[in-house]
C-alpha cells in the first residue's frame, strides 16, 4: 500500500520526464546504440518512413534456430513447431522450467498492474484500457492481465485482445477461457495476426485439434493450422491500445524490427511495450554453463520423452541461444521509435529471463 501511494506520487513526474521532447531525446539518444547488422539510417527513430530492414521480405535470410532460411520459411517453420506442440504446451513449460515461468509471469504481470495505470490511461487510473496481447498463444498472460485489473483493482472496464498466428494455440487457449469467471470471458476476444503486420488480422477461427496438422473448410479445402491473410477481413487500428505484451513470442517472429513498428503503430501515444523473452545470463558464469547443459540436454529430451517431439524442443533452445542480448534489444526497441527509462530492461533469475519496456512518446 505504501509502495502505491509513493509510486503514484512519483508517477506525474516520471510521465513528464519521459513525455518532455528534450527528455525524450535524451533517453534515445543514451541507448540508442547501432547495432551492426541493422544498421539504423539517421531517421530510424522517427515513424515516419520504415527502414527496409523492418519492412517483411518473404525471401530475406533469417534463422531458424542454427540454420539459415527465408522470412517465409521460418514463418512456415514456427508455425509447424506451435502446431505441433499446442497441447503440450502447457504442461511441458512447467516441466522446462521447473515452473519458474509461472513466477516471471506473474511478475511481469504485476509489474504492468493493468487495470491501474496512470502512464497508460487517461486522468482516470482505473479508466478503460485495451490490452494488445501479441503471440499470446494458449492466455497465460490475458488470463493474469485480466484477473489482476478485475479482481485486484477492481477494474472491469479492462479488456484484452489475444492475438496469435497459430490458430491451434489460441484454439487450446480459447477453451482454457471457459474456466474464466463470465465477466472476463466476456472482456477477452481472440485474433488471428501475425505480429509482423497488425493492419490484417481475422477472429479466431476456431481449429477443430491441434494434434491435426491440416483440417478442412466448410468447401472441403484444406486449411492452414495458422495464419493465412489471404482471409483477413480487419485492421488493428493505429493509436488504439493503450498496452502491449509479448512474452515469450518475440524470438520466433521473422522480422523482430517489423513487429517493433507494427506495436509503435497500434499503441497511443502514452502507450507501453512490454516484453518478457528468455536472454543472456552471461553475467554469471558458472551458473550460466549449468543453464545451458540443462537446455541443450535436457529439454529436447523432455521433449521427446513427454510430447514426442525432440524437434521441436531443440528448435525452441535454439532460438533462445539466437536472440539478441539485453541491450541488444534494448535498442531495437528504441530504434523502433520507443523511448524507455533507466537501462530499459530488468533480467529475471539472473538473466535466464529479462523484461523490456518502451513508451511511445506523447508528442
Ligand atoms: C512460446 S509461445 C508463448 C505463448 C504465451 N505468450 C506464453 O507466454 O505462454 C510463442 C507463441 O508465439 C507465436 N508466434 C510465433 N510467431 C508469431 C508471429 N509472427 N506473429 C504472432 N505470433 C507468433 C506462436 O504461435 C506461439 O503461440
Amino acid at each position: 500500500m505504501a509502495t502505491r501511494t509513493a509510486l503514484r506520487r512519483a508517477l506525474p513526474s516520471i510521465r513528464s520526464a519521459v513525455t518532455h521532447p528534450e527528455q525524450q531525446l535524451r533517453f534515445t539518444r543514451s541507448f540508442s546504440t547501432t547495432i551492426p547488422s541493422l544498421a539504423p539510417t539517421p531517421s530510424s527513430s522517427s515513424t515516419s518512413a520504415a527502414p527496409e530492414y523492418a519492412i517483411p521480405d518473404p525471401s530475406r535470410p533469417t534463422h531458424f534456430g542454427y540454420e539459415t532460411v527465408t522470412e517465409s520459411e521460418k514463418r512456415e517453420r514456427v508455425a509447424g513447431v506451435f502446431t505441433s506442440v499446442a497441447e503440450s504446451y502447457d504442461r511441458m513449460n512447467d516441466l522446462m522450467s521447473f515452473g519458474w515461468h509461472r513466477v516471471w509471469k506473474d511478475h511481469f504481470v504485476a509489474s504492468l498492474n493493468p487495470g491501474f495505470s496512470p502512464l497508460t490511461s487517461g486522468p482516470d487510473p482505473r479508466g478503460p484500457q485495451h490490452i494488445l496481447d501479441i503471440a499470446g498463444g494458449t492466455g497465460d498472460i490475458a488470463f493474469r492481465m485480466l484477473h489482476t485489473a478485475h479482481n485486484l483493482n477492481a477494474n472491469p472496464s479492462v479488456r484484452v485482445t489475444i492475438s496469435d498466428i497459430n490458430r491451434a494455440m489460441l484454439t487450446v487457449g480459447k477453451q482454457r477461457s471457459t474456466l474464466l469467471p463470465a465477466s472476463q470471458q466476456a472482456a477477452l476476444s481472440f485474433v488471428e495476426a501475425n505480429a509482423e503486420n497488425l493492419s490484417q488480422t481475422r477472429p479466431l477461427h476456431p481449429y477443430p485439434s491441434p494434434v491435426e496438422p491440416t483440417s478442412h473448410d466448410s468447401h472441403g479445402n484444406q486449411e492452414q493450422a495458422f495464419f493465412d491473410p489471404a482471409t483477413a477481413t480487419a485492421s488493428i487500428p493505429s493509436s488504439s491500445v493503450d498496452l502491449y505484451t509479448v512474452a515469450f513470442g518475440i524470438r520466433n517472429f521473422s522480422n523482430i524490427p517489423a513487429a517493433l513498428r507494427e506495436a509503435h503503430r497500434v499503441l497511443k501515444p502514452g502507450g507501453v511495450f512490454a516484453c518478457l523473452e528468455f536472454s543472456k545470463a552471461d553475467r554469471f558464469p558458472v551458473f550460466n554453463a549449468l543453464y545451458k547443459e540443462w537446455s541443450f540436454r535436457a529439454i529436447p529430451l523432455i521433449g521427446q520423452l513427454v510430447a514426442a517431439d525432440r524437434d521441436s524442443y531443440q528448435y525452441l533452445v535454439e532460438s533462445i541461444e539466437r536472440f539478441p542480448s539485453q541491450a541488444a534489444f534494448r535498442d531495437m526497441i528504441v530504434d523502433a521509435g520507443f523511448v524507455v527509462a533507466g537501462q530499459g530492461y530488468e533480467d529475471l533469475t539472473g538473466g535466464v529471463a529479462a523484461i523490456h519496456k518502451g513508451m511511445k512518446p506523447r508528442v
